[in-house]
């Protein structure tokens, strides 16, 4: 006669990405038995509000007392989008501990504390999937983790956060203040609790290190990445952009320098609209992969938003349970090797760099010849007028040190004739 022990579920969290993973489970579950070879059933739900309204959540299965829902020992998956470090790594350790599986989306905990997690399931013999937590509905971990293991990755550059990338195109596309954008974009459900987290980087730069433990086999953690959000671009700076055929993207890339160490970054960047990821809109993310044998591959779609979380989510937990079934389970990171970070100073990039000076013969002699002093070389230089009557001019260098252009800039800022509000901006593309 055929088992038919459910795989038992339960849900740590029930907002934007929590309530959706609840209504697909419940409208898919005679399609998950039959994808996992059990029925799957969901026994708990943990909230911090039981008062809430929750459409289409049955109340008897809510609770707010998380940790006494992984701990009751019968529990196969547990499913975490509380998000945040604590208590998300106490619950997922627990959880681990009592000997369930665990999904999540939480790319802040495993920036932090992935190798912590993924030692404690090894040693469990338990799973450890989050796809949902880079880039929403896109599946690039397994394709890191499993279809590209057998290849070198060289860099991996990506669109990873679907807020900054949606007010980026409202600023860009329709002109629309970044205030009004940011407010639109929460209620779309694309921002963190904090949208700071996005706008200021965090997010994508915690994305940036799980990719890059995962591409370089190496552990990367948030406090690697070198950071700058999208706070500080302006009109100026995507008209620049549009000027030379570029557009700003909050850009994360990582990779390989030629002594094995790992150059990691999330900037607002200037693209080629030449470059597939130019064209990377709204919401949705896109990574760029370049890797010995395969070449360059490209995974876009859905990087936020409750039911595209939610279908990455609810694949992760599929998984789980097929190797529950299957008395299985997989290896959550792959990081045998200890390589170091590039410093920040060593990062090798194109850069952008705006200035204004004074509209008088000899200026820009004077400006290319700092620039020559530092052996930064210059690839174009546009000049135009500024409303004030002084000379804005725009510059272009060749791949250059990011030490040599910050004391290029620093030497910019003695010149009197150089105004004070030096903009600089990184450049990716033709
Ligand atoms: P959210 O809307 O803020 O939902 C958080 C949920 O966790 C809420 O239901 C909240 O309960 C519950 N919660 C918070 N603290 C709790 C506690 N101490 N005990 C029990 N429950 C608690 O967040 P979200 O946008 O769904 O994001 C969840 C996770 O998914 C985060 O790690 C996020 O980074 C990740 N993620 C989000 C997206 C997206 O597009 N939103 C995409 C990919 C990944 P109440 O409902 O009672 O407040
Ligand atoms: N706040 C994140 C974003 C959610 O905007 O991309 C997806 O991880």
């Amino acid at each position: 006669m055929r088992d038919v022990k459910p795989v038992k579920v339960v849900l740590l969290g029930a907002g934007t990405v929590g309530s959706q993973v609840a209504r697909v489970f419940l409208e898919q579950s005679a399609e998950f038995e039959s994808r996992s070879g059990r029925p799957l059933e969901l026994v708990g739900i943990a909230v911090r509000d039981l008062e809430k309204e929750r459409p289409g959540i049955d109340k008897a299965l809510l609770t707010n007392d998380p940790m006494g829902l992984v701990t009751r020992g019968d529990i196969d998956i547990v499913v975490e989008v509380i998000g945040g470090l604590e208590p998300a790594r106490g619950l997922i350790l627990a959880a681990v501990k009592h000997g369930a599986s665990v999904v999540t989306a939480n790319k802040a905990l495993l920036a932090e504390y992935g190798d912590v997690i993924f030692r404690a399931a090894e040693a469990s013999g338990v799973d450890v999937y989050y796809e949902a937590a880079v880039a929403g509905a896109i599946p690039i971990i397994r394709p890191l983790r499993e279809s590209l293991v057998g290849d070198e990755i060289t860099a991996v550059t990506g669109i990873v956060n679907g807020t900054t990338n949606y007010i980026l195109e409202q600023m860009t596309s329709h002109g629309v203040a970044y205030g009004d954008v940011l407010l639109e974009a929460q209620k779309l459900g694309y921002a963190e609790a904090d949208p700071t987290a996005d706008v200021e980087g965090f997010d994508a730069a915690a994305k940036a290190a799980i990719l890059a433990s995962l591409a370089f086999h190496s552990q990367v953690r948030l406090t690697d990445v070198s950071r700058e959000g999208i706070t500080s671009v302006t009109d100026g700076d995507i008209a620049a952009a549009a000027d030379m055929d570029c557009v700003v993207k909050l850009l994360a890339r990582c990779e390989l320098s030629e002594s094995g160490t790992i150059s990691i970054g999330v900037h607002p960047t200037m693209i080629s609209n030449k470059h597939p990821l130019a064209g990377i809109n709204g919401a949705q993310n896109a990574i760029f992969i370049e890797s010995r044998y395969a070449g360059e591959l490209m995974f876009m779609g859905p990087g936020a938003g409750g039911a595209p979380t939610a279908s990455a989510v609810l694949g992760d937990v599929v998984t789980a349970a097929r190797n529950r079934v299957r008395g299985t389970f997989a290896p959550g990171g792959s990081a045998y090797l200890t390589r170091g970070i590039t410093p920040a100073q060593e990062e090798r990039s194109r850069y952008f760099v705006s200035l204004l000076v004074d509209d008088e013969p000899g200026v820009l002699a004077q400006v290319a010849a700092v620039f020559a002093g530092r052996g930064v070389s210059l690839q174009a230089v546009r000049q135009g007028e500024d409303a004030s009557g002084l000379a804005r001019l725009n510059v272009v260098t060749h791949v250059a040190r990011n030490g040599d252009v910050v004391q290029t800039i620093a030497d910019l800022e003695q010149l009197s004739r150089v105004h004070a509000g030096i903009k600089i901006m990184r450049v990716e593309g033709a």
